[in-house]
């Protein structure tokens, strides 16, 4: 059976031309670049390609640029480095709608005595914006938003916000796990000190990120050690998987400057507008303005999202019932929560996040099984016996 992927917000397939661009650093070109010889050094000189092409992702210098491990760190990295560098300010405000990665670190710094400020959104995720300038003080040490939610797709405007924040002196950091790639980012002409990206959300391999830090930031590290990264990030690097990420960081720049993501966002829309008109008691979680142009959230009223999602994959469609951290759990998403979606309508909400590599032929496919799979599931759901009297 064919595997349709419809989860490109979870994960996505490494591109063919990233795995050529990383496989002779794995077998042949094993140095370490920070040796003298030049064996070492000329794997130097394809990071610092390779840091070019992210920085050119968006807007920024090569100098601009530290690898970590993963999305996760750079979000924590930029948290702590925010706060340990103004001790005084304890106060960080943030959306109630953040990642896990994020979210959860927030848990702990509260315990610690911090301030954490969780503006709302309201029903279509769209932040809250007299809460949120209305939260700024003296005592803020950051303030923290996603660029572009992963569960709806909907962006906070950061641009704008970021540069508000910077007038009041006051740290920005964004989450751009979800945007990076897939829309135009040019930090330059922004207030955003701080960037978190992850390579394995834009088609390079999974345990490489970055932290995109603003010349002349205040920054601590947190991960201590030798000089790499001039000195903001110690380890030898993982070589391989940051040309990876320098390669997939390339090809995306190309796929946003030929326009090619508006085939993307057709295709999203094609199955959006079907599936809402073929499967009644159906909507949209969140605005459809200001979305990333590969991810729709809808949800089917009265019917259980994971039972949904056993069925699509019963015909190899792979999609998600919340964010990939959170299924598992058959507790309702909390963005979907904080945005007041009903609860059986946020129990049967399913995202679909695409990519470059769906065809029309799989929305097509997609379009024709969904609707049988929510009229079985509703036949043998109380919950919607009890709603159309069946
Ligand atoms: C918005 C957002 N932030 C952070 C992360 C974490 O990234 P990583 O998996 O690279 O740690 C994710 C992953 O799903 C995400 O969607």
């Amino acid at each position: 059976m064919d595997v349709i992927y419809m989860d490109n917000n979870a994960t996505t397939k490494v591109a063919p031309e990233v795995v050529e661009a990383m496989l002779p650093y794995l077998s042949e070109y094993y140095g370490n670049p920070s040796s003298m010889h030049s064996f070492g050094g000329d794997v130097g000189e394809k990071i610092k390609e390779a840091r070019q092409n992210v920085a050119d992702l968006i807007g920024a210098t090569p100098e601009e640029i530290v690898f970590t491990s993963c999305g996760t760190e750079s979000d924590g990295t930029a948290i702590r480095a925010a706060i340990e560098s103004n001790p005084n300010r304890k106060q960080i405000v943030t959306s109630r709608v953040e990642h896990p990665a994020i979210k959860n670190l927030y848990e702990t710094l509260s315990k610690q005595g911090y301030r954490v400020t969780f503006v709302p959104v309201d029903n279509d995720g769209i932040l809250d914006l007299d809460y949120f300038y209305n939260s700024l003080d003296d005592d803020t040490a950051i303030v923290s938003l996603m660029w572009a939610n992963n569960e709806t797709g909907v962006m906070f405007p950061v641009e704008e916000i970021s540069r508000e924040v910077k007038d009041r002196g006051i740290l920005f950091h964004t989450d751009a796990v979800q945007a990076a790639g897939k829309i135009t980012i040019d930090v330059g002409t922004t207030g955003i000190d701080m960037l978190s990206l992850s390579g394995h959300k834009f088609h390079a391999p999974k345990g490489i990120g970055v932290l995109y830090i603003r010349k002349g930031t205040k920054f601590s590290p947190y991960m201590i050690g030798g000089h790499q990264e001039h000195g903001r990030r110690g380890g030898t690097e993982n070589v391989a998987s940051i040309i990876a990420m320098g390669k997939a960081a390339e090809l995306a720049k190309q796929h946003i400057d030929d326009n090619s993501y508006a085939c993307v966002s057709e295709l999203r829309d094609k199955l959006e507008s079907k599936l809402l008109e073929k499967v009644s008691y159906s909507m949209v979680n969140g605005e459809t303005k200001n979305r990333l142009p590969n991810t729709t959230s809808i949800a089917f009223e009265y019917v259980e999202g994971e039972s949904i999602l056993l069925m699509m994959n019963e015909h190899g469609i792979c999609a998600s019932s919340g964010s990939a951290c959170t299924s598992g759990s058959l507790e309702p998403s909390h963005v979907l929560r904080a945005m007041g979606v009903p609860f059986t309508a946020a129990h049967g909400s399913i995202r679909y996040s695409l990519s470059r590599y769906n065809t029309e032929k799989e929305i097509d496919f997609v379009i024709e099984k969904m609707p049988p799979i929510i009229e079985r599931l509703r036949e043998m759901s109380p919950f919607w016996k009890q709603a159309v009297g069946k």
